[in-house]
């Protein structure tokens, strides 16, 4: 028995901001943001509510399923809408749903590490889950500052995880985290993310590379037989020190962070939208998924798409 990825959706504001219009009341420049993120725009708006409805919604008709056949939610957010309750409850409401709904934080690794709790529920008995990663990091920026400001986007996306007889798409995954690096990239109550963007570069594209290579290693399989690399949208320059230590070619990486910026938990889901727009999910073939983030979080898995 294992697990399959069944449905696929994404929810995103309408509204674009590009680094242009950013310069206007930031000390910044679009060759800067460019040059050194790799982002020319982002999304701003909604709710991660309503960014994460959207998103599993769509994950919901993708899979040719009705939202009656959603055994649980798991919503990755680091930008919950309220304390409590869990924004995923609201979701379920939005959805029409009645099974049980949860949401989990590991900041932008809240994705990988749902898969891999969804896999674990899956495993012991659970049929369906609706796994949505959602965010809307714009109200948790200070749009004064610079550092911060021109990195972050708002948006949602979702898969549907189902039991599968005979086929299994995870193969193997690598989780950690490291609590002595909370505060180098943080969020306090009714405050504003700060963030030492040297030591989360530094300390990211490390614990990237080691979790890869763990997780290719307990797969049975190597780097260059990956036809994709799907990681954490943070900055270009992480992604390409990342690929560049795998010794896998930067054309196998997916790249969102282009048009939405750092979309924390939903930048993997977003990024495999784009994949699949563009025709690289190929079924038989090895995909690397894989996040870091505040924590310090980092989850890598080897998915084979059935
Ligand atoms: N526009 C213009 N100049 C800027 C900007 C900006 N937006 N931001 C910083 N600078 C300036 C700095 O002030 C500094 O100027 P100085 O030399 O006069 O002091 C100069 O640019 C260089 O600053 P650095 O911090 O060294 O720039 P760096 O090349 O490291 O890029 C960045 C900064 C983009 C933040 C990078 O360090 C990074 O991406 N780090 C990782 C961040 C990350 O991954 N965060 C998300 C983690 S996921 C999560 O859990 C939310």
């Amino acid at each position: 028995m294992g697990v399959r990825f069944t449905g696929w959706g994404i929810g995103l504001p309408e509204r674009i901001v590009t680094n242009d219009e950013l310069s206007l009341t930031l000390d910044t420049s679009d060759a800067w943001i460019s040059e050194r993120t790799g982002i020319r725009e982002r999304r701003i708006g909604g709710s991660t509510r309503t960014l994460g409805a959207e998103a599993g919604r769509a994950a919901i008709a993708d899979a040719g399923l009705t939202v009656a056949d959603i055994d649980f939610i798991i919503l990755a957010t680091c930008s919950p809408d309220r304390m409590a309750p869990a924004t995923a409850a609201m979701i379920q409401d939005d959805l029409g749903a009645t099974c049980p709904a949860i949401d989990i934080n590991a900041a932008c690794s809240g994705f990988m590490y749902g898969v891999r709790m969804a896999q674990g529920l899956i495993e012991t008995g659970t049929r369906r889950i609706l796994l949505i990663g959602a965010e809307r990091l714009s109200g948790w920026v200070d749009w004064t500052d610079r550092n911060t400001a021109v990195l972050f986007g708002d948006g949602g996306g979702a898969c549907v995880l189902e039991y599968s007889e005979d086929t299994n798409d995870i193969i193997a995954s690598s989780l950690g985290c490291d609590g002595s690096a909370a505060d180098i990239l943080s969020c306090n109550h009714a405050e504003t993310f700060t963030m030492d963007g040297r030591e989360v570069f530094r300390r990211a594209v490390r614990v990237v590379v080691d979790s890869s290579l763990d997780a290719l290693e307990k797969a049975g399989i190597t780097a260059d037989q990956l036809s994709l690399i799907i990681p954490h949208q943070a900055n270009i320059r992480i992604i390409q020190a990342v690929a560049e230590r795998l010794n896998v070619p930067m054309e196998r990486a997916v790249i969102s962070l282009d048009r939405y910026g750092n979309t924390s938990s939903s930048s993997i889901p977003l990024a495999v939208d784009i994949a699949r727009k563009e025709g690289r999910i190929k079924p038989g073939e090895y995909a690397l998924l894989t996040g870091f983030g505040a924590g310090m979080t980092w989850a890598s898995s080897i998915i084979r798409w059935s």
